[in-house]
């Protein structure tokens, strides 16, 4: 037996996670705890989480691995200072990761933390660190249904890698390729997020969001003047416009000339057509440049596989080019791809590589469990919970459960819905979700503006029965995570149902694509979850309701938080959210629990209570 604890920390999105014997048993983002957004402190929480789940203390694990190598961070941080010294002094010294600055003796540091989850916990040489692009390329790797596959990993920056192409076979991982800072396509896109006047780290979805109400008119500009791209989509960037590297902002003056616009301030400037042209051009580029290094892998590796990882292929909209205009005909991306899911390959790349344990192969599926990782409560928690909170609600059985909150949808009402593992990675998958009628023309400014306090263009994604995709999407592969975007059809041919089969004469209705407005961008273009009864049944079978009674297999699924907020984790975070807005109903596991129920003294402000992301 083998229990390897999984860590990453001190960077962005800190997160724990548990490998028995290779298997994926727990994983979780220290922020659901903390409910602080991105929360980069040790991970104490999410420890103490995956060691419950498994009912074991600190003392049992066998392995602990860090996700990355933090001298070799420092030494990236130290060069870059000596590079352009004296000039970046000041943001060395705030870059600089405070445990790093006040212990470089890291393993000692987390030695000391690691024992506060139990004193018995006594052997430092348990600790070990993995590579961050390695972290990563382990991540999208093993948990990936694929026995050899290329794996391609693009983020900000790790310790010196920012874009890594390694191969995978069997239980091996080989690093073949690197791009290092300060040549980093996360950066470039991060410049822009800041440019735009949004948060770098978390803002980079608005700009992807923005991206098609634009024209990609600076894309041009960009190529020539800002990045050098090589025709195998290796690329420098034109360090001259950026200040990441020595300042404390992303770009500089000669950036706000090259485009003739100052950085958008967010509290006093409205997003105009020109940062829509912006986000348009840097998607754009982006795309390229992805598609670009994916066709060269094709073209170099004989696989039709690909896996990937790192901030970047969260970028669902270029994921669906990839995946419709390269080679690979296989595409698998880690749900958590961001630094959270470091934890998880750090641990993984132990097993695996360090230790030298077969992966099983035989495996259609992947190994993530749907990405169902975090914690769970019973009926008895949950009605705890509701009771302590004075919270007025009614329990029901399955059946009735189901029927009730699907005609609840159909009805136009939105629901908060919780239930079963808490989802590892930025994407609700329909555990912590808010979920609406897909068909109804108000709904997304509705969700936007009174559910989520956020920008009415901000998108909705759709949950999909798996068979009922190729119905409605130009996609026919699995997209359990949301990370893959696709176009509605163009003209949908829906199966009607016995009953109307009878009624109407016909066995399919022709209806528009403007007939799931909720879900669709204004190109069209969806992100896409495939929703399957083998890893959510629940789930899996409240839109097969849906479906009965509509006709229509989609759901509106959006996190169940509001702008700034983590994910709800606990039947408590879910209740004060939905007090705190506008939602109508909220189901916790078999309770359901409606709005103009509950005492009106409950309700809280939540619109202002967290700081915008
Ligand atoms: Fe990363």
């Amino acid at each position: 037996m083998s229990r390897i604890l999984g860590i990453s920390a001190f960077y962005h999105d800190s997160a724990a996670a548990l490998v028995d014997d290779g298997k994926i048993i727990s994983a979780a983002q220290e922020e659901r705890f903390s409910r602080k957004k991105h929360d980069a402190d040790y991970p104490f929480n999410a420890i103490e989480f995956v060691l419950e789940n498994s009912k074991i203390k600190l003392s049992e694990i066998d392995h602990v691995v860090f996700f990355e190598k933090p001298f070799l961070k420092f030494e990236r941080l130290l060069e870059t200072y000596l590079a352009f010294a004296p000039k970046g002094f000041k943001s060395f010294s705030m870059s600089m990761p405070i445990w790093l600055r006040e212990k470089l003796f890291q393993k000692n540091f987390l030695f000391e933390k690691l024992k506060q989850h139990d004193e018995n916990f006594n052997d430092i040489n348990k600790i070990y660190f993995s590579e961050h692009h390695y972290s990563h390329a382990a991540s999208a790797f093993y948990p990936s249904p694929f026995n050899d596959a290329v794996i391609l990993t693009l983020d900000g920056v790790g310790e010196w890698a920012t874009t890594t192409v390694a191969i995978g076979k069997g239980n091996d991982i080989k690093m073949l390729k690197e791009i290092h800072f300060p040549h980093s396509l996360g950066l470039l896109y991060s410049a822009f997020t800041y440019y735009t006047g949004f948060k770098v780290n978390s803002g980079e979805y608005k700009v992807m969001g923005l991206a098609p109400y634009g024209n990609a008119k600076y894309k041009d500009i960009i190529l020539k003047e800002l990045i050098d791209l090589k025709e195998d989509g290796s690329f420098r960037l034109n360090m001259k416009y950026f200040n990441y590297a020595t300042g404390l902002t992303m770009t500089n003056k000669k950036f706000e000339k090259l485009f003739g616009q100052k950085v958008r301030n967010p509290d006093k400037e409205l997003l105009t057509q020109f940062h829509m042209d912006i986000a348009a051009s840097i998607q754009s580029v982006t795309e390229e440049i992805v598609l670009k290094l994916v066709s060269s892998l094709a073209n170099d590796f004989n696989t039709e596989n690909l896996c990937m990882a790192g901030g970047v292929a969260l970028n669902c909209v270029a994921n669906g080019k990839i995946l419709k205009n390269s080679r690979f005909k296989n595409i698998w991306i880690q749900p958590a791809a961001g630094d959270a899911g470091g934890s998880l390959g750090a641990a993984l790349a132990f097993w695996h590589k360090e230790l030298g344990n077969k992966r099983k192969s035989d495996s259609a599926k992947d190994e993530m469990k749907g990405s169902y990782l975090g914690p769970s409560f019973n009926n008895d928690q949950i009605e705890k919970s509701l009771k302590s909170l004075n919270a007025v609600y009614k329990k029901k059985n399955d059946e009735d459960l189901i029927e009730c909150v699907a005609n609840e949808i159909k009805n136009k009402k939105t629901i908060g819905w919780f239930q079963g593992r808490m989802e590892f990675g930025p994407r609700a998958l329909g555990s912590r979700s808010i979920i609406a009628d897909p068909r109804s023309e108000k709904m997304q400014k509705e969700l936007n503006l009174k559910v989520k306090f956020r920008e009415s263009f901000r998108p909705f994604a759709p949950s999909i029965l798996r068979e009922d995709l190729q119905d409605w999407f130009e996609l026919n592969c699995d997209s359990p995570y949301m990370l893959l975007v696709s176009n509605v059809k163009r003209k949908l041919q829906i199966p009607m149902n016995t009953k109307d089969k009878q009624l109407f004469g016909i066995d399919k209705l022709n209806i528009k694509r403007s007939s799931i407005p909720a879900i669709t961008h204004v190109d069209y273009s969806a992100r896409i979850q495939t929703v399957h009864k083998e890893t959510n049944l629940r789930y899996y079978n409240l839109i097969k309701k849906f479906k009965e009674i509509t006709g229509c297999p989609i759901l509106v699924n959006t996190s169940f938080n509001v702008r700034g907020e983590p994910i709800v984790c606990t039947a408590e975070d879910a209740f004060k959210c939905f007090m705190g807005t506008n939602l109508d109903i909220l189901v916790c596991e078999n309770f359901i629990l409606y709005k103009n129920e509950q005492n009106s003294n409950l309700i809280e402000d939540y619109k202002n209570k967290f700081h915008l992301d």
